[in-house]
């Protein structure tokens, strides 16, 4: 049997919640332009500003050395950004680290699958939001669905221990597809994860309000179609899963709005400026960039910042179901 190392020291916030997952984005930019996550006219961070690869791993290994043992990194599209497959081999070498994870648009991993998996890489969780051409084409403004497929085919093929889709679910615009999804992830073997839309950003192409659809929504549609056995199973991450009867596939539901997971946080999110986010759902931030600029290669340092940083970490999210961004950073900016 095995058993995972509990690390050395840990990180715990006023709340008593223990912070051993950290999202690291490592781009603002992507190849998509999803309606519920950037506008039409978006400005990315010029060059200048983001942390370079080298000061992104330092402050990853910081986190891991304080007992941090799961890493996700995110964008933007993560896959875009140059040396990304150097960055992940050398996460994946990180001691102490249990798991190295990603979220990705999946329109790079035709050609990048196997050297993901190659670094170490364990889960790969895929934003999948239709199985439509024309919707993807809509939801995404400018994307090939083609693409992604290619891409899913090619990522099943290498032995990943769980492949993931995400599908965020807006009224009217694809509602009706939950069941087809879900489908679609038995098929393949896949989990699959809804989630309900947040108000990061202002995005103009439809009403947050109007194109909520609940978590307990999608459970209802979901029970017509399948047997569905809650389970108490964790990634780690805010999904609460049920298991379909007579398949591998777990749903995961991801309910900021009706069903808040607040209270067991266990996670903070680097952005590629180097601002360390102490919630999704709030601006409290520590500007990690300065520090490690101010003290190159000193951990020390570092290491007192991330740990007086949690003084700051928020209790909860302030969304609520509005028309009106909550919070003004874009969703690609943190990567979810
Ligand atoms: P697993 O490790 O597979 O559980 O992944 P995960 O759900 O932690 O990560 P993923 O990147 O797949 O995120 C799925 C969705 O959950 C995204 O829309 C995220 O924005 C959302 N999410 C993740 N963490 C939080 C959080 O702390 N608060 C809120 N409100 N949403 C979150
Ligand atoms: N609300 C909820 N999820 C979002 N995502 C992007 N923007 C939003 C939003 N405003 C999702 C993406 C991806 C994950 C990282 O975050 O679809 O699956
Ligand atoms: Fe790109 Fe993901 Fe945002 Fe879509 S949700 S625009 S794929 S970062």
């Amino acid at each position: 049997m095995t058993h995972i190392q509990q690390p050395a020291t840990q990180l715990i916030d006023r709340f008593n919640r223990i912070i051993n997952y950290v999202r690291l984005s490592v781009t603002d930019r992507c190849d998509l332009r999803c309606v519920y996550c950037m506008s039409e006219d978006m400005k990315f961070l010029p060059r200048a500003e983001i942390l370079s690869l080298e000061e992104i791993q330092f402050i990853a290994a910081t986190f891991v050395e304080l007992g941090v043992t799961k890493l996700r990194v995110t964008g933007g599209e993560p896959l875009v950004r140059h040396g990304i497959i150097n960055l992940l081999n050398n996460l994946g070498h990180l001691t102490g680290l249990n798991e190295l994870v990603i979220t990705t648009n999946g329109t790079h991993l035709e050609s990048m699958a196997e050297k993901i998996h190659d670094a170490g890489v364990k889960r790969i969780n895929i934003s999948l939001d239709t199985l439509k051409p024309d919707r993807f084409r809509t939801i995404t403004r400018i994307g090939d669905i083609d693409q992604v497929w290619r891409g899913i085919e090619t990522a099943s093929k290498q032995d990943f221990k769980k492949i993931k889709i995400n599908s965020v679910i807006l009224k009217h615009r694809n509602h009706d597809e939950v069941v087809d999804l879900v489908n679609f992830a038995i098929d393949h073997g896949f989990d699959i994860s809804f989630i309900e839309e947040m108000p990061l950003g202002i995005v103009n192409q439809h009403n947050r309000a109007e194109a909520y659809y609940s978590s307990d929504d999608i459970l209802a549609d979901l029970k017509s179609s399948f047997n569905l056995i809650p389970t108490t199973e964790s990634t780690g991450g805010p999904s609460v899963y049920h298991k379909v009867a007579g398949s591998n596939t777990k749903i995961g539901l991801i309910s900021p709005h009706s069903h808040n997971f607040c209270g067991s946080c266990n996670r903070v999110r680097l952005t590629v400026e180097g601002r360390l986010l102490l919630c999704l759902g709030n601006e409290h931030s520590v500007d990690l960039k300065h520090v490690i600029r101010q003290y190159p290669g000193d951990s020390k340092q570092l290491k007192h910042a991330i740990i007086s940083s949690l003084a700051i970490k928020p209790e909860q999210h302030e969304f609520t179901v509005t028309d009106q961004p909550v919070i003004f950073r874009h969703m690609s900016v943190t990567g979810g």
